[in-house]
Order: structure tokens, then sequence, then C-alpha cells
């Protein structure tokens, strides 16, 4: 093999990429620009391409990745050895995939995660799954996925980080230092990918690939800070959305891949489009043809085409009829060698089949899963202290479609993950329970048998929710009900007379106003990942205590949607409209924003905020005691909210502006403090500038967006 370069700074990667620049021809440029994959030609056709140069990108979903998937051979070394020795150039192959919540040891769904509300979570999964993603020579993945997801008809919720610009913002920005480390190079990190490049959860009526209605004002305050966050934590690249905006596609935007993302933000790194989008552009109806769609691209500031062959096949004769100026494909170039360089790509192109075999799906990963998993766990209902439910129980049934299934943990987008390694309810109640106690399990959970089985048990465990395929990419729904017959099944159950236990795994927040109202304890698991059996049978049993808050408002029924916590102020509650005041009444969520249980409970008191007027840089302080006052350890979500009262433009009634995961042990009193800046409280303004305005701010400190104790402040 040749030798490889050493690691090199940053301006000397500058030099190097003159270096190479100045020796490529007009169609290794195109080439490097072009990402493939195995539905645009035969594999022998793909090794010829990269032998010529004229690859940059493979996206290997669906392609064998070595050791993760040993069935098959291993791909990656083979072609990446073609590009390096046999290429005239040697430019290694930057392969993709998409590792949205770890490779083999899988995390939590995104949506999940964040209902852990835990940065140093999204941090350590995100490290773990760069590192078994290294070690099988895949050094980038397209994540995180920052869309801001106010309607859970969309599929693709289960992958965003819910409906909070703030969480969102800081969850991406810990899960891109996770996957990139402070400064990208290191062997276990990989690049990351923040997308999609903007608006794209804002999609009409939950329908994935249409449009978006977004404007100005609601990008900039809502859609915009999250993918913000990610770049000022050094991401590497940025995919752009399916959609339009305002009838302007994202991947033809100057104005958001120019203007914002480079001008405005400082991104060096390089845009990947989606898959297909600059053909899409044709669809949208903005470009007559392909060339046309590349120009449009490239001239909008698409550094890297997913797989549409628009830059491939077109960008040469562009550049040689003065239709696209070669600055701009150079320009392209650049910012696509200069994240190879970073990764490390030419010093280290090939998998490390030792170090895979070591850390793959090792304890300590499974550790970390098990933790993400417990913490993600959101207990929604537990009437008289049903739960937790006692290890010394003589008969417990787990039933439920859900009851026994491995690979339905795993959730949606998860290239490596296997169905064998993961760990089932029914095997994690029998985990954690006595050896005297009597499990039922059976399997469906449809079945009579069953009903009579759960009629001898003193408490059954019923896991029920939606199968991965329900949620992800263009899976989306019309109504947010659980899948059919299962709240059936509750019912059933629940006229057995025995306590019920509900777990629901979904890729979504769904509609459970019936079992909201009869059944007495609700754990809402979302798609928990390889250790969720586990890590849900330690939370029914004790073992932990549960601490997840809602990243998503629940309604009450699917016509309520959207509905989200930070809206805006309205004259709905006129007293014009109080005949209605019972229906108004019931307009509220399901469970708020933020909500979630624990097993004891904590007492929120002495709010202080100092000082009390905020003037010019000098930020407030503002703390609050929290108390356990209930009979277990436990974990508290502490949430910051804040309304600016009068404003320009009609301000959301409160937004989210801090939080912080507190560990107490009984009896125990910390006190959490928030610091608050005049940036903070920055919004675009009524004339579109960027800023806060003075006046008068209410602030909460509570357990979720509902509840807290209130206060004021005033900005000088
Ligand atoms: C399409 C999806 O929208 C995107 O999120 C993903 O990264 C690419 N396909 C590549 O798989």
């Amino acid at each position: 093999m040749k030798k490889r370069m050493p690691a090199a700074s940053d301006s000397a990667i500058e030099q190097k990429i003159n270096e190479l620049l100045g020796k490529m021809t007009p169609e290794e440029k195109a080439g490097q620009l072009h990402q493939t994959h195995k539905s645009c030609c035969s594999y022998e056709d793909m090794m010829a391409m990269v032998r010529k140069g004229r690859v940059g990108s493979i996206l290997l979903w669906g392609m064998p990745t070595g050791r993760v998937d040993d069935e098959r051979e291993n791909a990656v070394n083979e072609i990446q050895r073609i590009a390096v020795e046999e290429s005239r150039l040697g430019i290694p192959i930057l392969f993709g995939l998409d590792v949205i919540h770890g490779l083999r040891t899988v995390f939590p769904i995104p949506l999940g995660l964040a209902a852990g509300w835990s940065r140093d979570a999204a941090l350590a999964t995100a490290s773990i799954a760069a590192a078994e993603t290294a070690s099988a020579g895949i050094r980038w993945t397209f994540t995180p996925m920052v869309d801001i997801s106010r309607d859970p008809r969309w599929g693709r919720i289960a992958e965003s980080f819910g409906e909070d610009p703030y969480l969102c913002s800081e969850l991406a920005f810990a899960a891109v230092r996770g996957y990139q480390g402070e400064k990208l190079g290191a062997p276990d990190k990989i690049a990351a990918c923040v997308k999609h490049f903007a608006g794209y959860g804002a999609a009409v009526g939950g329908r994935d690939h249409t449009n978006s209605n977004i404007s100005e004002r609601a990008l900039r305050d809502i859609y915009l800070p999250n993918f913000r966050a990610a770049v000022k934590a050094g991401v590497a690249t940025v995919m752009t959305a399916f959609n339009d905006i305002d009838g302007i596609p994202c991947t033809a935007s100057k104005y958001l891949l120019k203007d914002v993302l480079r001008e405005e933000w400082g991104f060096d790194g390089f845009v990947v489009t989606d898959f297909q989008c600059i053909d899409y552009l044709r669809l949208q109806g903005i470009a007559a043809d392909k060339a046309e769609a590349a120009e449009m691209a490239i001239k909008s500031g698409v550094d890297m085409d997913m797989v549409s062959g628009c830059f491939s096949d077109h960008l040469v004769q562009l550049v040689v009829k003065g239709i696209v100026p070669v600055e701009e494909l150079d320009r392209a170039v650049r910012n696509v060698l200069r994240i190879k360089f970073r990764v490390g790509l030419f010093e280290r192109p090939y998998a490390d089949f030792n170090l895979a075999d070591k850390i793959i799906l090792c304890e300590n990963h499974k550790k970390v899963a098990l933790e993400a998993a417990e913490k993600s766990l959101v207990l929604l209902r537990n009437e008289n202290h049903l739960l937790p439910l006692s290890p010394d129980i003589k008969r417990i049934a787990v039933m439920g479609p859900l009851s026994e299934s491995r690979s339905e943990l795993l959730g949606c987008w998860n290239p490596a993950g296997r169905g064998e390694d993961v760990i089932t309810v029914a095997e994690g109640v029998k985990s954690v329970v006595s050896p005297e106690t009597t499990v039922f399990t059976g399997g469906g959970g449809f079945e009579d048998t069953l009903l009579t089985t759960s009629s001898k048990a003193d408490a059954v465990i019923l896991v029920v929710g939606e199968h991965p395929l329900r949620s992800g990419e263009g899976r989306d729904i019309t109504s947010l009900t659980l899948p059919a017959g299962q709240e059936e099944l509750i019912r059933r159950v629940h006229n057995c007379g025995i306590p019920v236990v509900l777990v629901v795994m979904a890729g979504r927040q769904l509609d459970l106003s019936w079992a909201a109202e009869h059944i007495p304890a609700i754990v809402y698991a979302w798609h928990p990942g390889t250790m969720g059996g586990q890590a849900i049978a330690n939370v029914l049993f004790g073992k932990v205590n549960p601490s997840g808050k809602t990243p998503v408002t629940f309604p009450r029924a699917t016509g309520q949607i959207p509905l989200y916590y930070n809206c805006k102020r309205n004259v709905f509650g006129h007293p014009s409209n109080m005949q209605n005041y019972l229906e108004i009444a019931r307009q509220g969520p399901l469970f708020p924003f933020g909500f979630g249980l624990s097993y004891t409970s904590f007492d929120y008191s002495n709010l202080s905020i100092s000082p009390d007027t905020m003037t010019g840089n000098s930020g407030i302080v503002i703390a609050a005691d929290i108390t356990n006052a209930g009979e277990a350890d436990g974990e508290e979500v502490v949430q910051l909210y804040v309304k600016d009262c009068i404003a320009s433009v009609n301000r959301p009634v409160k937004e989210l502006k801090g939080f912080d995961r507190v560990y107490l042990k009984r009896g125990e009193t910390k006190t959490v403090k928030f610091k608050l800046n005049e940036a903070d409280l920055a919004f675009t303004r009524s004339d579109m500038s960027w800023g806060s305005e003075p006046g008068e701010f209410i602030i909460w400190v509570g357990p979720d967006s509902e509840r807290g104790l209130q206060g004021s402040f005033v900005l000088k």
C-alpha cells in the first residue's frame, strides 16, 4: 500500500488541497463531488469509476460493511484499496452511512434520546456510534437530524429531537461533539452531517417529502437555531432538505446555502444534497433538465451530489461552456477535500477489523445503551403508586404484541443492529424478578389463552405500540391511534380486573386518551434500542427511578395537531368564546411538553433572580431549590421557561431556555442555577432584525412546561 500522508494542521491542509487541486482534471474534480450508491450502478461499474477517480463518496446503505455485517464480504476495504492504490491521485473514498442512533450497539431512537434530556447521553451515545462506525472504515454519518417536528403524523419525527428549538440545539451540539470530538481527526471519530437544511419537519400535513410553508421569522426563530448550534459545534457537513420553502427548493437556495450557512455562520465544511435532490429540482418544476439542475445546485452552494448523477454527468460541460464558473467547481472540491483531510481519511483510509472485533457491541457500549434507554423512559401515569412493581410479585404476565419482540425495539433507521442482540421486555422482567416469581409470557397477545393467563396474574405488563416501519422516512399516518386492535386488547385485559402496566413503544407520540383515563400505569418507551427490554424491566421493578420527560406534546386527539407548547398568543380564550369554555378547557394537551413522573416527588422552592434587572451584557442568574421529598432517590429534569411579555411581534407563550438533570437522594436539596443573557432573549423583531427588546420577562422554573415557580425580571 502507498505511504500515507502525515496528520496535517489546518493551514497545511489548505496547502495540500491546493496541491491536489492543481493536479486534478475537470473530470476528477467532478468525481470528488459525486456520491454513488449500489442503486446507481453495478459493483463492477462502481469499482471502475473509483479507479478512474470519478467517485468522491459512496453511500453504503444496503452494502456490505465488513465485520459489522460479517455474512458478506467487506466492501469498504476492497473499494478503498482501488481508490488509494489504483486511481491516479489516490484520493480515498469517503464512505457515508446513516448511523442515526448507533451502529451495532443500538441506542434509543433520537426522539427517545431527546426524552432523556441529557447532553451527556447525547454525547456518549454519539461517541460510541462514531467509534464503531470508524472501526468499520466508515468515516461519515448522516446525523444529527435536527428538524423541528411539530406534527406527529410525520413519520420522521422518530429521527428528530422533538418540537423544541432549545432542547434540539443542545442535543445537536452534544451529538456533533460526540461524533467528531472537539476537533475532527481522532481515529475513533467520524464526520457528522446535520440535516435536513432546512424546514423539512414542517412538511405540510405531516406528509413526508412535501413542501414547507415557513415564514422567514419562523425559519430564523424556530427552524434554524438547531443548525446554527451544530455549526457552532464544528459539524463537518450539512445536508440539504427535500422540500422547498416558499417555492425555493432547499437544494437550490442560495439564501440558505451561501448567505446563511457560509456568510453568516462561517461554515467551512461541505454541503451534500439529500438523496437525488438535484434531479428533484426538475420534479419541483424549477429546472428543465438535469444539466440545468446541476447548474442551479452548484451555483446555490451545493458541494456534493447524493447519487443523482447530475454533477458527474454535466458539471464538466457546464464549466467548459462557461455556464458554471470554474471557481464554483473548485470551491466545492476544496470543501469536500477539506473534510477528507480533517477526518484523517488520507492517513487511515481503511477499516480496522481488529479494533472492530474489540469494541463493537462491547460491554461498555451496552452499558451506555442501557443507561440511555433508562433515561429515555417517560412515566406518564402512576395511579396509587402501582409502579414500581415488587420483584417479589408472585405472578406477573408479560404480554402484548411487542412483549417478546427483538428487532422491533431497534426502531427505524438502524443499518447494522440485529434482533439477536436485543433483550426483550419479557427477558428483562425475568432477569429482575425473584426466582419464586412466575412469569407468564406467550407472544402475540391477542389470544384468549393469554387473557386467561392474565387473569391468573397479580399484574399485567402489556407491551403495545408501533412496529418501527410505522415511523421513519415516508411512514406517515393519518390517525395517531394505536395500531389496529391494540386499544381493544388493552380494554380486554383491563376488563380482567387486574392492574395493568401499559408500556408503549413508538416512533412518535400517540393518542393515548382512553388509556390515560383507565390504565393506572403507563410508561412511554419510544423505540429503546438493544438494551431496551432490560431498561424497561429495571424501571418497572424500581431498580431505576424513571426520569424521562416528553420532548413532544401529547394531544388528546389527532384533530388537535399541530399542538406544541411554544405557540403564539391568541384570542381563542377571549370572553366572547366563553360559552365554549368547557370545550376550550379540553383543548390542552393530554401530556404537556417536558412532562414525566418519578417514583419520588420533587419540591421546588426559593426561586431567586439576581439581579432582577438585566442590563447590557451582564446576565442574570435564576436559581431554585429542588428537594427530593419522596421515598426514593431519583433524578429530576429541571426546566427553565421564559416569556417575553410585550414585544414588537407576537411571541410564544413561553420558551424553554435552560434545563438541568439533577440527581437527588431521598430528602436531599440542591440549588439549580441558570444563567440567562441578553442574547438568549433575541428573536426576529418586527423589522426582521435579530435582537432582544427591553421590557418585562416572566420566567418559570419547574418540572414541565405547565408547572413551576414563577418570577420576573426586566431587560433594560
Ligand atoms: C434520504 C434521507 O432523507 C436522508 O436523511 C438520508 O441520510 C439519505 N436518504 C441517505 O440514506
